[in-house]
């Protein structure tokens, strides 16, 4: 059975794109049949990232559908296990849409406070249109120290939709140059040169896909 996940925000660069093509990478290598839906018409990020890793031999290569809709990024698959949707920021409409015909909803968020208040008041929306807020996941992003993660996690669990708390992953992902620097030269958080920052990602991704798949 296929399994649905949209990376959504409307805050811009919080690893949305990032996360997308690291699960499908940890997929693919745990023979888990992946597609990313690229709906990003403006950057293409995932569409790039798989045309660069192909074009120097990096492998797993990554299945990408460029869509220019929420329509068009629903229908695009074809029975791949795992389906992720790559969403643009801002994109409140098509927010909506997707994240109807997801499994999970996931909102990378850094800790900030406008970030963290811009990210709550999406789940917000998105539960004030139906959609349940069991579906939806915070995993915070670039974070910068122990204490900077603690706050934020705090500040997150005191959010309330309709006498609900929304789950948040307990594992994170810190800001790091390597992280930046692989994706510069086509590679995903999952594959820089340190096995510990590899280690990180690898274990947001799995308690993820662990979430999905119970
Ligand atoms: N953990 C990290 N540490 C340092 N730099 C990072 C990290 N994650 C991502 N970046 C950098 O930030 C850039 C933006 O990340 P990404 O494209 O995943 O964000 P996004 O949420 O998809 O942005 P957009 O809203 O534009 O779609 C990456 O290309 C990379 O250079
Ligand atoms: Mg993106």
């Amino acid at each position: 059975m296929s399994k649905r996940i949209v990376f959504v925000s409307q805050s811009g660069n919080v690893m949305k794109s990032t996360l997308a093509a690291a699960m499908a990478v940890e997929a693919t290598i745990n023979d888990l049949d992946c597609a990313i839906a690229d709906l990003d018409i403006e950057h293409r990020t995932s569409l790039q990232l798989s045309e660069q890793r192909s074009s120097l031999g990096i492998t797993p290569t990554l299945k990408v559908y460029g869509v220019s809709s929420a329509k068009q990024a629903i229908d695009c698959f074809n029975d791949e296990a795992l389906q992720i949707i790559d969403a643009p920021s801002r994109a409140t409409s098509a927010t909506t849409v997707i994240s109807k015909n997801a499994d999970l909803i996931i909102q990378p968020v850094p800790p900030s406070k406008k970030d963290m208040d811009l990210a709550i008041e999406s789940f917000y929306k998105l539960s004030d249109a139906g959609i349940d807020v069991n579906k939806m996941l915070f995993v915070l992003t670039r974070v910068g120290s122990q204490v900077e993660l603690k706050n934020a996690i705090n500040y997150l669990s005191q959010v309330q939709i309709n006498n609900q708390k929304i789950n948040i992953l307990t594992s994170a992902l810190w800001e790091k140059v390597a992280y930046r620097g692989a994706i510069n030269d086509g590679y995903v958080i999952t594959e820089t040169q340190y096995a510990t920052l590899n280690g990180n990602a690898k274990a947001v991704i799995h308690q993820i896909l662990t979430l999905l798949l119970k």
